[in-house]
């Protein structure tokens, strides 16, 4: 059985959803699947994995300082075998050259090149944040074209869960074409 390595790195708990998804698709596919959060795990290690699916979200423009870190670390290991980034933020939903921006950025500060990148909008959890922050991001949302939502007394949520799912199972894909497992 192929085993990835799922590792992530978030403030809040929209790409953790998201990965939890990925690892159900990748379980489907008889891919023994371990989801990791690098914000508490500190000696993750891609090198006993057959694959690594990387996500991270986007905070005032970069994205999780764990998941870079982690990256700079372990490039030559994930280099040399399947990986998938996924990056979660809201700029997906109003601006994505800005969405891609950050990603390229990201693949400048790590040099990292995964085999997959993929681009999911994240969730506005007004509901959850505290007051400063709550009236900060509403002010922020307000100025968005297109519009995010600005009703504080509900959350949003924009990943496109489908998407989600096609992005899982070609990793699945390219995981399960790729040489015998190593355990
Ligand atoms: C304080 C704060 C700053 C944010 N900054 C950005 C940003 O610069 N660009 C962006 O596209 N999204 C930004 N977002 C939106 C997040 O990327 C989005 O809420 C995402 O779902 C967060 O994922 P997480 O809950 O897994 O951390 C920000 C959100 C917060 C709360």
């Amino acid at each position: 059985m192929k085993r990835v390595l799922l590792a992530y790195g978030a403030a809040g708990g929209q790409t953790a959803k998201i990965g939890d998804v990925v690892a159900e698709v990748l379980r489907s596919h008889d891919i023994e699947a371990t989801l990791i959060d690098l914000k508490t795990v500190h000696d993750a290690d891609p090198a006993p994995y057959d694959g690594a699916v990387v996500g991270a979200s986007v905070h005032l423009g970069r994205h999780d300082r764990h998941v870079v870190d982690f990256i700079r670390a372990h490039a030559d290991t994930l280099n040399r075998m399947p990986t998938a980034f996924f990056s979660v933020s809201l700029a997906v939903e109003v601006d994505p050259a800005e969405a891609r921006g950050y990603v390229e950025r990201f693949e400048q500060e790590t040099g990292w090149r995964p085999d997959r990148v993929a681009l999911f909008g994240g969730a506005l959890v007004y509901t959850h944040y505290g007051f400063v922050r709550r009236h900060l991001m509403k002010r922020w949302a307000e100025g968005q074209k297109p519009g995010l939502g600005t009703d504080v007394s509900r959350d949003y949520v924009y990943t496109e869960w489908d998407a989600v799912r096609r992005f899982a199972e070609d990793v699945a894909a390219d995981v399960n074409a790729s040489g015998t497992p190593r355990a």
